[in-house]
């Protein structure tokens, strides 16, 4: 078979890969390593040389498949294997094949591989799923014949998978059923690319604006870092508060009538609400310059508001306050408040008082990094987004967030969230991008410090309910 497969070469941690013949290879470590090239060239060698050798690569989701696999192996194998579009299989002269496979939720899951037999297969970012889908996925690689059984995984610190991709390739710590010589780790950072070095090297620059622990993870491959404080950019310093350089938090200024004006809200159930007002300048950068702050709940639980008294507050604050009265205020969200388990929907009383919502984006993530990008500080210090003083609730939480356990780069949602999720629709509804904001460290202490003891103090009293009318 003459092969004008075009073989770009592969850099050295690709080498090492391409070797490697544990029968766990973990490859990855950060984003943009080469690690999908590396799965889609291995998985295509393999063929070549085991006629009749049959491999899988899966991808969680089928767009991330096609873009990642599907799109790339159609120009990678033209002439050397045939596509079967509706089994998404590669099929090769010899008579190996490439099974493409996407599964994003158990039902799929259980479809896709119930009774499957691989040699070998891939699972592309491996660190989207569960410990579970791992141990189901890892029954499908077997079969009595005397190809090799492998399963290549590739993997970045952060999602569901983070713990127990980094307990078997990271900690190398073992159960009795596992035989520790089965595995190896091959760690890709961004900089081994030298093909994205050079086609894309804003990417790195982006990668470098990430507050410091996602930096870490993506950047540099650590997988120590979804610990402590989640916004630990997060800056209090009240000698900056009148110059706002380096510091998030300022003294309050009169809105000027030019500043758009935003209002979002996250209702708590049996927990604070958090109703916030922005005003934002010319150049996108907000201001979170009021907020209305307290409890809801149960009357036994103390004080408490029923919707109609939180509305009519929001409405008279809308009223009467000068930033406020006779503007257009473009309010936002959670959409949990639309629903209405038969009794009357949180929204309606809402509508009730004249306080209109739109319905947030809640995809958490996608947030969150909205959030960092806003908070990081640009060439002259300055942020794009600040908190007045008066905010005292949102100043307070922030620093008391913390990564999750089970989910790291979301935040863990048991804790006194509900500003930062009122913050986080407010972002959504004007997405920035990284390069806007790049990052400048800056020189003083961690700021973990001077909330560590206040964090022991507050957390988890939430008081009564606090306007700071
Ligand atoms: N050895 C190589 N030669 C040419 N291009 C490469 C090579 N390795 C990776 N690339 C390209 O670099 C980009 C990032 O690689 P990719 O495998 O998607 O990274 P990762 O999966 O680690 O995020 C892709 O466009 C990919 O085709
Ligand atoms: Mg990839």
């Amino acid at each position: 078979m003459k092969l004008d497969f075009k073989i770009e070469p592969p850099n050295e941690k690709q080498k090492l890969f391409f070797l490697d013949q544990h029968k766990y290879v973990g490859y990855g470590g950060a984003r943009g390593g080469g690690k999908s090239w590396a799965l889609r060239r291995k998985m295509a060698m393999m063929c070549l040389y085991y006629p009749g050798i049959k491999c899988g690569i899966y991808r969680r989701t089928y767009p991330e498949l096609r873009n990642n696999h599907v799109v790339p192996l159609l120009r990678e194998l033209h002439g050397i294997a045939s596509f079967n579009e509706s089994k998404k299989i590669f099929k090769f002269p010899n008579g190996s094949v490439i099974e493409l496979c996407y599964a994003d939720n158990q039902k799929d899951l259980g479809q896709k591989f119930q009774g499957q037999e691989f040699d070998i297969l891939s699972i592309d970012e491996a660190t989207q799923i569960s410990e579970e889908w791992f141990a189901i996925m890892k029954a499908t690689v077997r079969g009595v014949n005397s190809f090799p059984k492998r399963i290549y995984i590739t993997c970045n610190p952060g999602g569901v998978g983070h713990s127990w991709v980094k307990r078997l390739f990271i900690d190398r710590s073992y159960k009795d059923s596992e035989d520790p010589s089965e595995y190896s780790f091959i760690q890709a950072l961004p900089h081994d690319n030298k093909a994205l070095m050079e086609s894309d090297p804003d990417y790195i620059k982006s990668l470098a604006s990430l507050p410091p622990k996602l930096r870490a993870a993506w950047l540099e491959g650590s997988w120590d870092i979804f610990m402590g404080q989640f916004f630990e950019e997060f800056i209090d310093d009240p000698q900056h508060y009148h110059d706002r350089r380096y510091t998030h938090v300022i003294e309050p200024f009169e809105i000027p009538p030019r500043f758009e004006i935003y209002r979002s809200f996250d209702w708590g159930y049996s927990k604070p609400f958090s109703c916030d007002w922005w005003a934002i300048d010319t150049e996108g950068r907000a201001y979170l310059c009021h907020q209305l702050y307290g409890c809801t709940g149960t009357p036994d639980e103390g004080i408490k508001w029923a919707p109609d008294k939180v509305f009519s507050e929001i409405a008279r604050i809308e009223r009467e306050h000068r930033w406020f009265k006779d503007r257009a205020i473009r309010g936002v969200a959670d959409s949990a408040i639309w629903a209405s388990d038969g009794g009357e929907a949180i929204i309606e009383s809402a509508d009730r008082h004249g306080v209109y919502f739109d319905k947030s984006d809640k995809t958490r993530v996608a947030g969150w990094m909205q959030m960092h990008y806003r908070l990081s500080f640009g060439d002259d210090g300055r942020p794009m987004m600040y908190f007045f003083n008066t905010c005292r609730h949102a100043i307070r939480t922030i620093p008391l967030m913390q990564y999750s356990q089970t989910l790291p780069e979301d935040l863990d949602t048991s804790l006194e969230d509900h500003f930062c999720d009122s913050c986080r629709y407010f972002c959504m509804t004007r997405p920035i991008s990284a390069r806007d904001a790049a990052r400048k460290e800056r020189p003083i202490s961690d700021p973990l410090d001077q909330f560590e003891r206040e964090r022991r103090t507050i957390y988890n009293s939430y008081g009564a309910i606090r306007s700071e009318v």
